[in-house]
């Protein structure tokens, strides 16, 4: 696709077959099949998150992404190891649990949180296979890095593997491991933070990130975090982006899964009322600072993930079935932009109109 001397095509457009190197970003929870489909309606690669959802699920909503559309769209899993099950995690399960009940009871929220023996958690390995029945052809992936046997498996099913780095190092690891595609994943980013060689968060600001990895590594680049509009778009690419990874700008259209509540208490957030947290899941997300991150952050309450985020599970239903914003999550990033509440139509053909008249302008 060429706009006067812009052009879009480049080595992430052949290898993901769109129209625009531009990604509707895999968002747990928010973004739905309708979403996927109108993103590929207009060429931009739509990615439907699966989480650590059971393969059945996966396959469902596989599925239900191919009733609607015929175009290409990735599919997005976390890679995180699980920790191992032990007497002293029981232990300190089941008293997060009893204080998180009662700082809920505090409120006047009565939740029984999901014993420590019913949580389950996926087998990546499962999901990938039901991926493969699917025929899906790119898998991007958060928290970790695929098994080499499984690297291979979907490498002999030619399907496009897009890995997650928030650090030089993660960056120079997906590399060497064959990925196809890298999303650099910057700090201001919304949502889960990808990091998976540290336990700490590397917290580089995206545009260090982006410069210092595009020095460092091969791989054509995505970039997240941040981008909203021409300018935010034409300055990763100067940096070396060949991808553009759009997340919290989407939130508020009309195919978002948030609810009006929801999408109303964002539309409001200024930039001090957003915070990185464990407090939900136990791994760092950026989103709405409320009474249970305020409640949990700085205290020994937080389990590895994924056993934080399974015990919040049933809290934050309740949450959104009483509308109350104080006790659920609410990723999202430092920048959202007009955070329009039209369609992902609208909202990304603006976006891709506005940055080929930019860069006609400033040519
Ligand atoms: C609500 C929400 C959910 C997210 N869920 C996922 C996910 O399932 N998988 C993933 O790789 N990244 C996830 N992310 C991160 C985004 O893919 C992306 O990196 C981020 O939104 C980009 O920054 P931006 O929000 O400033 O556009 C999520 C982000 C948000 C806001």
């Amino acid at each position: 696709m060429q706009t006067g001397n812009f052009t879009w095509d480049n080595r992430i457009t052949q290898l993901v077959q769109t129209k625009y190197p531009i990604i509707q970003a895999p968002m747990f929870g928010v973004a739905t099949p309708q979403m996927v489909a109108a993103a590929g309606e207009i060429g931009v690669l739509g990615t439907l998150p699966l989480g650590d959802l059971p393969a059945s699920k996966c396959t469902a909503l596989i599925r239900a992404t191919k009733q609607l559309t015929s175009h290409p769209f990735a599919v997005n899993l976390f890679l995180n190891p699980l920790p191992e099950r032990t007497a002293e995690l029981e232990r300190q399960y089941t008293r997060t649990k009893q204080f998180i009940e009662d700082l809920a009871q505090k409120s006047n929220i009565t939740v029984n949180l999901a014993p420590y023996d019913e949580v389950q958690y996926t087998d990546y390995r499962d999901q990938v296979d039901a991926i493969i029945a699917e025929g899906c052809k790119i898998v991007s992936f958060t928290f970790g890095v695929f098994d080499d046997s499984t690297i291979a498996k979907l490498k002999a099913h030619h399907i496009v593997l897009i890995g997650t780095c928030t650090s030089v190092e993660e960056a120079k690891v997906l590399e060497k491991k064959g990925i196809d595609l890298i999303c650099v994943q910057g700090i201001e980013a919304g949502g889960h933070q990808g990091t998976f060689l540290s336990e700490t968060l590397p917290k580089i600001g995206g545009l260090s990130l982006l410069a210092q990895v595009s020095d460092a590594v091969r791989v054509p680049l995505i970039y997240a975090g941040g981008l909203y509009n021409a300018k935010t778009i034409l300055a990763t690419k100067a940096l070396g982006a060949e991808g553009f990874a759009i997340g919290s700008l989407l939130m508020g259209s009309q195919e978002s899964n948030l609810a009006e509540f929801e999408k109303e208490a964002l539309r409001h957030a200024k930039a001090n009322d957003l915070v990185l947290t464990k407090s939900f899941s136990g791994r760092y997300a950026r989103g709405l600072n409320n009474t249970f991150t305020k409640q949990l952050d700085h205290t020994d309450y937080i389990l590895p993930y994924p056993f934080q985020n399974k015990l919040t599970v049933a809290l934050r239903r309740i949450a959104k079935q009483n509308e109350d914003p104080e006790f659920l999550s609410l990723w999202t990033g430092q920048s959202r932009g007009p955070y329009s509440g039209a369609s992902i139509k609208a909202i990304l053909t603006q976006l891709i109109h506005e940055v080929e008249t930019h860069s006609s302008t400033t040519d």
